[in-house]
């Protein structure tokens, strides 16, 4: 072979060369193409995103608990706005606070405390007799209401009334030997206002029955005699107790006594008492009228038209124009 024979075959090795070569980068770099990048990364890779209020330095946060993605994962920087837009996309796992607005249009739907028919003013407050159903009608007050009789029990105006001229059957038992419920809710309600203002207050002696008035009457006639006793204490079945509606209310100091009307609960009671359904039933000065000294703890729960008498500052004897006063 000769020195031409020889440049020849050199040259063609070179150019050999080239061709492979620029063939194997081609179909390296289609390969590559081919290729998903971040295959190996599914399901364990690193998502790389900024710590909030940076700026710049990027934080690495596993995401191996991330559900395993259905397209290929992308490994790349999120900036902070990213991040904030794409935090509405999270599923909610519970229910939404509700607005402002929701909280407003559900308020009137809540319980009112007060019944609609009691006035902010009493003085404006009317009196509505009543009637009650299957009752026989015995005559008219002085002061023109109805006088009826249902079961031995006197009614005045719708009242069940209860003092020295009118009695209730011994075996009369007021809702099953409790407090009537309605008043009891409206005593409760009446004392967690009166909390509200720091004033604290309990009644000791609600319903009374038939059986623990003769035993009450009966000591107190053996220790002051019968003529003080019936100032202070009713004789049996002539007690507003058994008709489950009269509460005697103490402090927390268990003032039982003339001085409850000067502590804050005698004072809150006697002046906020009609708002609930109550008034005082044998206020000071009275007993000509009611029967009873003064008793500033004991309340008679009579309902909404409470207002219309305490405005009037009559005795419920007064305002309904019936007498309390012993047969014999
Ligand atoms: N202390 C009241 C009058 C009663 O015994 O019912
Ligand atoms: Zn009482």
């Amino acid at each position: 072979m000769g020195k031409k024979d020889s440049v020849v075959i050199a040259v063609a090795a070179v150019l050999a060369l080239v061709i492979v070569g620029g063939i194997g980068v081609l179909i390296a770099d289609t390969v590559k193409k081919n290729i998903p990048e971040e295959t190996s990364e599914r399901g364990s890779g690193t998502l790389l995103t900024e710590a909030p209020g940076t700026s710049a330095a990027p934080v690495e946060e596993s995401v191996t608990d991330l559900p395993f993605p259905t397209a290929p994962v992308q490994t790349r920087e999120i900036t902070t706005q990213e991040v904030t837009t794409e935090e509405p996309v999270t599923v909610p796992v519970t229910t939404p606070e509700p607005t402002t607005e929701e909280i407003t249009t559900a308020a009137p739907t809540l319980p009112v405390t007060q019944p609609p028919t009691v006035p902010a003013d009493p003085s404006t407050a009317v009196f509505v007799p009543t009637h009650v159903e299957g009752s026989t009608l015995t005559g008219r007050t002085e002061k023109g209401y109805d006088i009826e009789v249902k079961d031995g029990i006197t009614y005045v105006a719708g009242l069940m009334i209860a003092n020295k001229t009118y009695s209730l059957p011994s075996s009369y038992t007021a809702a099953g030997g409790k407090l009537v419920p309605e008043a009891e809710k409206a005593f409760n309600e009446m004392k967690a206002a009166a909390a509200k203002e720091g004033i604290k207050f309990r009644y000791f002696s609600g319903y009374r029955s038939y059986e623990l008035q003769t035993s009450l009457y009966n000591r107190y006639v053996k220790n002051d005699g019968k003529a003080a006793a019936d100032r202070y204490s009713a004789r049996p079945g002539h007690s507003e107790h058994q008709t489950g509606l009269a509460f005697d209310i103490t402090d927390d100091k268990y003032t039982m006594v003339e001085g409850f009307k000067n502590t804050a609960a005698g004072k809150w009671l006697a002046a906020n008492g009609w708002k609930y359904g109550f008034i005082l039933r044998y206020p000071e000065n009275g007993e000509e009228i009611t029967g009873y000294m003064f008793e500033p703890w004991h309340f008679r729960y009579i309902g909404s038209n409470a207002a219309a008498i305490y405005a009037s500052g009559l005795t419920l004897e007064e305002f309904l124009g019936i007498t309390s006063v012993y047969p014999d």
